[in-house]
């Protein structure tokens, strides 16, 4: 969890009010990653004389709105005077060790001196006894953050190393070897002026690159790149020490600004030119040049490049444009990202499906024992959601595992399980650990991302990128509906040479082509469903019901009305109503039923008629066609375009994203950055 943000501008003038509000800017881009706390450290002083020499640390506690007015208001910093070269780094928190407030927000620091100061996302877990040796050496502590440890470790090894007139990157690299756990970490020091130093284990970090030339004339591509064709990737030339790669403009004379960021949507506005960190990386730049360090392991080949990957997000599709939130216009934007998942892996003519990124793995996956589907949150709700017909078309055993309790049981997996990591972000911590313990263990791991670049996508052995575009609220909702859609189109895939199978194939791809413009009419259900929002607004509680391929829906819809409205809800299997579940239900309990002409439509109607026969009046999302709903039930209705059963999933989704999203917004509540919650969850 926690944002990275560090801004470094080299013989690029640039004023500290600029230099503060480029930092600021690249915090709200992160902002969705933990919003509990914001800091933010630059060169200070208002005599210009010492700026390079001492180290302005500002913290607050909430957004990063509440930070930035502590900037406004603070009258230590000459904020005209213009700075040729700097480095500035700031952070947003998602508490885990310390409650949010100032003095537990980062960036942390050596000393009174500020003479480290550091950033960091994750968590050290070795950090009680690095403390315990710190303080026996007389270093006071003022946080309970466990990131402390870091820049009172550095100070410790530049103090205790003099002679050996180390480098800024090897003391990090000494004090990164002591670190136990998961971590991205930007680190700045008074002893290093203008330089920087960032590394990362287990938790993601990349570099934006913007150089001057560059900019002016788009053939002016330093002569340091060389490009290689086939990946259209530019890499990064080899330095001479092997090892290392160094980046360089082509002369140490050019400007160059860099921005090191736990995300793409932080640096896409200054530039698209991005390289992606990997593990045990240690990223330097001295006098604006960046090389990047590592210990060579004996399985690496000493050839190693980072690419230098070009962005294809655009600015506007992270903005929120004309809506209220991200998570509304998200919700929107579903005609669009639907198509996205399906362009150009879908041929409607023929009937036939290619994932690229699984074609040839594809056998292998036919051949395996079973198929294990490992996710947590709405991730796991879309393979919920597709079990069935996964099980239907592939012929397999399906599994479905959240991951922290996958963990927990040290679940058995063989070399030939084929193990599916979905997760929109890529970087969810449990997630990822369940992927190393699978690919220790020998099975084949596929990816199901969103994101290109990310942890999971990287360290899979082959997947999909459901090509949803960036989600940026908190409560996923694009991304649901394209995982739902890019398994399927594995599962379609899957069944190609099945005979038997062809007629249902073609009724899927059929679904999947009217798709985009059945979502655009269960859209316009929006009016009535904020009606009903309104009308839900005091309630305490909300059952979901429904079986079938809309089960994973009421589990998805009542974690979004508890992720964002803070109303509790409940997504009930209406199979399971006579054991239990019916006992809540009275004239005063608001329900919602799932009632759709599918295999369980006529279960699904015994139920509604339970619910009415203990008083309950649910509100039922059936089909516009549907008379028979019609005259059976007494409450509202919402009515959604029928479709092929396999799909009504996406279609009944719909309605429960929007229901929650006005209910929040109704009550007043931030949808984008719900409490305690965070988009990217990278601790255990
Ligand atoms: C790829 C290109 C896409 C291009 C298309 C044209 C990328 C990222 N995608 O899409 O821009 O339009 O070819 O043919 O360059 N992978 C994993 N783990 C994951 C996700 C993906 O290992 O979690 C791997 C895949 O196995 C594949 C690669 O990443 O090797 C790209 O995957 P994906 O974007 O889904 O492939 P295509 O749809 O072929
Ligand atoms: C968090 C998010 O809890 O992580 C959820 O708030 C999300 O929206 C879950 O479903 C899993 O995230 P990811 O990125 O692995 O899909």
């Amino acid at each position: 969890m926690c944002g990275i943000f560090a801004y470094l501008n080299f013989l690029h003038p640039q004023s500290r009010k600029k230099i503060l509000q480029i930092l600021v800017d690249g915090l709200r881009r992160l902002e969705y990653r933990g919003y509990d706390s914001a800091g933010i450290a630059v060169d200070g002083a208002l005599d210009g004389e010492r700026a390079n020499r001492h180290i302005h640390l500002l913290k607050q506690r909430g957004k990063v709105q509440a930070l930035n007015d502590l900037i406004d208001s603070c009258t230590d910093l000459d904020f005209s005077e213009e700075l040729s070269a700097h480095v500035g780094i700031a952070h947003t928190r998602w508490a885990t060790h310390g409650e949010p407030s100032p003095v537990n927000s980062h960036p942390h620091r050596s000393d009174d001196g500020n003479e480290f100061v550091v950033i960091h996302n994750g968590i050290i877990t070795n950090f009680k006894v690095l403390k315990q040796f710190l303080q026996n050496k007389g270093y006071a502590f003022e946080s309970e953050t466990d990131t402390e440890v870091i820049p009172k470790l550095l100070k410790y090894i530049y103090d205790t190393t003099a002679d050996e007139k180390l480098e800024f990157w090897q003391l990090v690299e000494r004090a990164a070897l002591q670190l136990e756990g998961a971590f991205a970490l930007a680190v700045k020091s008074r002893r290093f002026p203008n330089d920087l130093v960032c590394t990362r284990r287990g938790s993601p970090l990349l570099v934006g690159i913007r150089s001057m030339d560059e900019v002016s004339s788009a053939d002016r591509v330093p002569v340091l790149y060389s490009c290689d064709q086939q990946l259209g990737n530019e890499r990064v030339q080899l330095g001479k020490v092997p090892g290392i790669t160094t980046y360089a403009p082509d002369n140490e004379r050019t400007p160059i600004e860099y921005f090191f960021a736990s995300d793409p949507s932080a640096v896409i506005e200054h530039t698209n030119r991005v390289i992606y960190l990997e593990d045990d990386d240690i990223a330097a730049v001295r006098k604006g040049c960046l090389s990047i360090h590592r210990h060579k392991r004996i399985e690496e080949d000493e050839n190693m490049v980072r690419s230098v990957h070009t962005l294809k997000m655009e600015l506007q599709q992270i903005m929120k444009g004309n809506f209220e939130a991200f998570m509304q216009k998200e919700i929107f934007e579903q005609p669009e990202s639907v198509v996205n998942t399906m362009r150009g892996r879908i041929n409607f003519e023929e009937g036939t499906v290619t994932l690229g990124g699984l074609v040839s793995h594809l056998s292998e996956i036919r051949r395996s024992r079973r198929l294990i589907f490992i996710a947590c949150g709405t991730s796991y709700h879309s393979a919920m959601a597709t079990r069935q017909l996964l099980e239907e078309l592939t012929e397999l055993p399906v599994m479905l595992e959240l991951a922290s309790d996958f963990l927990d049981r040290s679940t058995p997996i063989f070399r030939d399980d084929v193990c599916f990591f979905v997760s929109q972000s890529g970087e969810t911590a449990d997630t990822l650990l369940a992927l190393r313990y699978c690919k220790g263990r020998g099975a084949l791991c596929v990816g199901i991302t969103n994101t290109v670049g990310s942890s999971i996508s990287r360290m899979t052995n082959c997947g999909v990128h459901i090509n949803a575009g960036p989600e940026i609220g908190v409560a996923s909702t694009k991304a649901y509906t394209s995982q739902f859609i890019s398994l399927v189109l594995f599962a379609l895939m899957m069944s190609e040479d099945r005979v038997s199978l062809q007629p249902r194939r073609r009724a899927i791809i059929e679904g999947l082509r009217v798709l985009p413009d059945l979502i655009k009419e269960v859209l316009k259900l929006d009016t009535s469903i904020k009606q009903l929002s309104a009308e839900l607004l005091e309630e305490k509680s909300l059952l979901l019901m429904g079986r079938g391929f809309n089960f994973a829906t009421c589990l998805e819809g009542a974690l979004k009305v508890k992720e964002v409205a803070y109303m509790h809800s409940e997504g009930i299997m209406a199979g399971e109503l006579k054991h239990g579940p019916l006992a809540l239900v009275d004239s005063n309990m608001p329900v919602l039923m799932i009632c759709v002409r599918d295999g369980t439509y006529t279960k699904c109607q015994n139920a509604l008629q339970q619910v009415m026969a203990r008083a309950g009046r649910p509100i039922v999302i059936c089909q516009q066609d549907d008379e028979e709903i019609t005259k059976l039930s007494v409450g509202r209705q919402l009515r959604v375009p029928p479709c092929v059963d396999c799909l009504t999933g996406i279609l009944t989704v719909i309605p429960l994203q929007l229901l929650s999203f006005h209910l929040a917004r109704a009550r007043g509540y931030d949808v984008d950055c719900p409490r305690n919650l965070a988009k990217s969850v990278t601790v255990e």
